[in-house]
């Protein structure tokens, strides 16, 4: 089973919401199934207010999507690409140069998508999903094959549209894109929601705070804060990790300094997604590994 008893909603419009979970978690089977691309053996799926897939007339004229690999004619331009697909929306030549600048594509406009990277065709495939000036947008990875600046346009890009008033559903495996740029955030595994809700809430219920300490003698460190029940890894050669980290930081200077010795370093390492959802997931990367 691909998605079993998954239960989501979208009630705010204008907010970037990201969908995560482990390879073959079921994020494209959900999304396939919101979109009326595949039908659900049970339950039910309202988008924009009708029933998919039987009302997807009706929604997906409001939706731009994303879903893995889109297609495009590979010898013609991105810009005549859009075009043609623009016709069908009745959109002008202006609009799409606008677009095109949005995705970062004004420069490889009048390129052939043959020639076109991975990244820029992701791009273009964004471009698409824009043409109709859509309420809600569903972006299967998006980010995916981008490059750092790539990634950081993406966000920005993702950003801007929550900000415009569009929703945006996004998956994504890019955790710390996910938590910068999403006002919620849907954690799913084996094709269940495992947490949801505002990404702040979620890193921060977590007790994923860390103090770094930097000692010179380590092992002995690790010993005594040990001994006083604390947990302790080792990060390198002069830093040990205390997780959960204590309310307060000076219990630990105290606790080494009456055993003699003195740490030279000391500083809070607050939890972030990756943590939350290696945590959930159980730090699994797909059913395959
Ligand atoms: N067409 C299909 N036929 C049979 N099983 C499928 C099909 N598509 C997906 N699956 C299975 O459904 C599960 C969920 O797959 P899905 O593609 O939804 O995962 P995902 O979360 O999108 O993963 P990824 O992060 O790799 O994109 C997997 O176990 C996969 O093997
Ligand atoms: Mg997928």
């Amino acid at each position: 089973m691909a998605v079993d008893t998954l239960d989501l909603h979208i009630e705010e419009p204008g907010q970037v919401v990201g969908f995560l979970g482990p390879n073959g978690s079921g994020k494209t089977t959900t999304i396939r199934c919101m979109l009326g691309l595949i039908r659900p053996t049970a339950g039910s799926i309202t988008l924009l207010g009708s029933e998919m897939p039987a009302g997807a007339s009706l929604a997906l004229a409001r939706v731009g999507a994303l879903v893995e690999n889109p297609k495009f004619f590979e010898e013609f331009t991105g810009r005549r690409n859009l075009r043609l697909l623009g016709r069908i929306h009745g959109i002008q030549r202006k609009e799409i140069d606008q677009i095109l600048n949005q995705v970062g594509l004004a420069d490889a406009a009048d390129m052939k998508v043959r020639k076109y990277s991975l990244g820029m065709k992701q791009r273009l495939g964004v471009a698409a999903t824009l043409l109709k000036d859509p309420e809600l947008l569903v972006l299967d990875e998006p980010a995916n094959g981008l490059d750092p600046a790539g990634i950081v346009e993406m966000r920005r890009l993702l950003r801007d549209l929550g900000d415009s008033g569009k929703t945006v559903f996004v998956s994504s495996h890019q955790l710390g894109e996910i938590e910068q740029v999403c006002d919620e955030v849907v954690i799913i595994d084996h094709g269940k929601v495992v947490t949801s809700g505002p990404v702040d809430k979620i890193v921060n219920t977590s007790s994923s705070n860390a103090l770094i300490v930097t000692i010179e003698n380590t092992e002995q460190a690790r010993k005594v804060l040990e001994e006083k029940g604390f947990t302790v890894s080792s990060r390198t050669n002069n830093q040990i990790e205390v997780k959960p980290a204590p309310e307060n930081p000076a219990t630990i200077t105290q606790i080494l300094a009456d055993a003699g010795i003195y740490l030279t370093g000391l500083r809070t390492e607050e939890g972030n997604l990756e943590e939350v959802f290696l945590g959930l997931t159980e730090g699994r990367s797909g059913d395959m590994l």
